[in-house]
């Protein structure tokens, strides 16, 4: 996109949002709206990437550290128009065409902005707005055309007649205009409306004297709808959700009850992987090929490799499977957890900052901490390291094929050698060495007729 810069306007405070949030950053399938704006943008390489910033300007900027953009800062927020003029300086140096977007309207594409600006260069005009067809127009601006079609102006819904409101053809908010003409345009643009503001889309009206403006229709209403409110973000959760999903069906992935899931915008599937219903791939998450993920998982963070299967009601964050492991049900495996090859971690076990080596088995109702685990040991029901002493927390070391009995505490730091057999219920305290047995409970006892002699 040679000669084409990209103008981002992401200044307002969002009021309608309700939110000690800048709108900006509302979350959409993990990534804040203007994120979406800003990778779209990115992959059209354009000649410079400017967002023009105001409202919570430090907090914006903090979240987008890329050495790639130019920020502008608009101090008070006049209106869409005045946005723009602000950005003049960072564009001087600039000819060609520059894409004027929002920063509230995440689900635009590339290729939308490619048909713009060849459609731009092909009519000759200035300036060129994208519109679009809402059945429920509702807060945006509408486009009004004379008799013959041609385009008169956009008229914002609070400045509209009840005849204008009745228009469905409304404006996206995107516009392609000419670096040159862009200044003398803006300083036409006067703050005689409803709400006092400098418009952008009067730009229209302006250009339209010198007969220098274009229209482009665009159909894809969902793509270019804006965020202004929870419900319209909510809305487009469920668009992108589904454009997500149709993807890594694309890609030969299940989804048994696709509207019951929930993608991260970079969550990655691998092909003849299932996924069945309510489960969560949260950010940065990796599911190798053929897995299975089961009923209500909420996994994010972490990388699965091949053939793992995850039963039903798991919650993973920061963990990393290397394949062919089983986990849970009810398993939770929270920052630093790597299981091995065919590692499995049954139900109702939490795991945290821990390596269970190849083949080794916690299978019920377990806490491991801090612990680095051989391979092929077997961890008994109700095994606990005790990895803090209410200051510090402690390693726990296992070696390869140790034998660990239901109900036993590991108190951290400690040891257990390889080939290691520990007897059920005991408190290991003291390095266990390698091939020994090691139990510490009290022999048991029978004290004879104990219930006759207490009658
Ligand atoms: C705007 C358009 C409307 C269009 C709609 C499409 C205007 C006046 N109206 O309405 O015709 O149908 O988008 O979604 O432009 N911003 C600034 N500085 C400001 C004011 C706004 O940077 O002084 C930014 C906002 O942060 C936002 C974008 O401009 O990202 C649009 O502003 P918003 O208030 O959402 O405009 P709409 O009412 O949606
Ligand atoms: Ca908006």
């Amino acid at each position: 996109m040679t000669d084409c810069a990209i103008l981002i306007l992401a200044a307002g405070q969002g009021t309608r949002m309700r939110s000690a949030l800048p709108k900006v950053l509302h979350p959409l399938a993990g990534r804040p709206l203007l994120g979406h704006v800003l990778a779209m943008a990115r992959s059209l390489q354009p000649a410079r990437l400017a967002v023009v910033v105001g409202h919570q300007a430090e907090r914006i900027q903090a979240a987008f550290p890329d050495p790639d953009l130019t920020w502008v800062h608009q101090a008070e927020q006049l209106g869409t128009a005045h946005a723009v003029r602000s950005a003049l300086p960072a564009l001087a140096d600039l000819s060609g065409e520059v894409l004027i977007l929002s920063g509230d309207t995440p689900l635009v594409e590339a290729d939308l902005l490619r048909d713009l600006l060849a459609h731009h260069r092909r009519e000759g005009v200035g300036v060129t707005v994208v519109s679009m067809t809402q059945t429920v127009p509702m807060g945006y601006g509408r486009v009004v055309r004379d008799a013959a079609g041609g385009l008169v102006r956009v008229v914002e819904e609070k400045d509209a007649t009840a005849a204008e409101r009745a228009i469905t053809e409304v404006n996206s908010g995107i516009y392609c205009v000419d670096l040159a003409r862009l200044p003398a345009w803006l300083s036409r643009i006067a703050a005689e409306n409803a709400q006092k503001e400098f418009y952008l889309p009067d730009l229209v009206s302006v250009a339209r004297q010198e007969g220098a403006v274009g229209l482009f229709h665009h159909a894809d209403a969902q793509g270019l709808a804006g965020v202004n409110d929870r419900r319209q973000l909510a809305t487009l959760e469920a668009v992108l959700r589904d454009r997500l999903v149709a993807h890594w069906q694309r890609q030969g992935v299940t989804f048994i009850d696709p509207h019951s899931c929930w993608l991260a915008v970079d969550a990655v599937i691998g092909q003849d992987s299932v996924i069945e219903p309510h489960v969560i791939l949260g950010g940065e998450t990796v599911i190798g090929e053929g897995c299975r993920i089961g009923p209500f998982c909420d996994i994010r963070q972490s990388q699965i490799g091949a053939g793992c299967q995850v039963k039903g009601f798991s919650h993973l964050e920061g963990a990393v499977l290397e394949g062919a492991n089983e986990v849970g049900p009810y398993a939770r495996l929270r920052p630093g957890t790597v299981l091995a090859e065919r590692a499995r971690v049954g139900n109702f076990c939490e795991i945290k900052k821990s390596h269970i080596g190849a083949g080794s088995k916690v299978n019920h109702l377990s806490y491991i901490g801090d612990t680095q685990m051989g391979k092929g040991v077997n961890v008994g029901a109700g095994t606990i390291t005790c990895n803090y002493d209410g200051r510090h927390k402690h390693q726990t070391l296992i070696g390869d094929g140790v034998f660990i009995g239901s109900d036993t505490q590991l108190v951290a730091p400690v040891r257990v050698g390889d080939g290691a057999v520990i007897g059920a219920g005991t408190t290991v305290t003291k390095e266990v060495p390698a091939q020994a047995l090691a139990v510490s409970r009290s022999p048991q006892i029978h004290i004879a007729d104990w219930k006759k002699n207490k009658e």
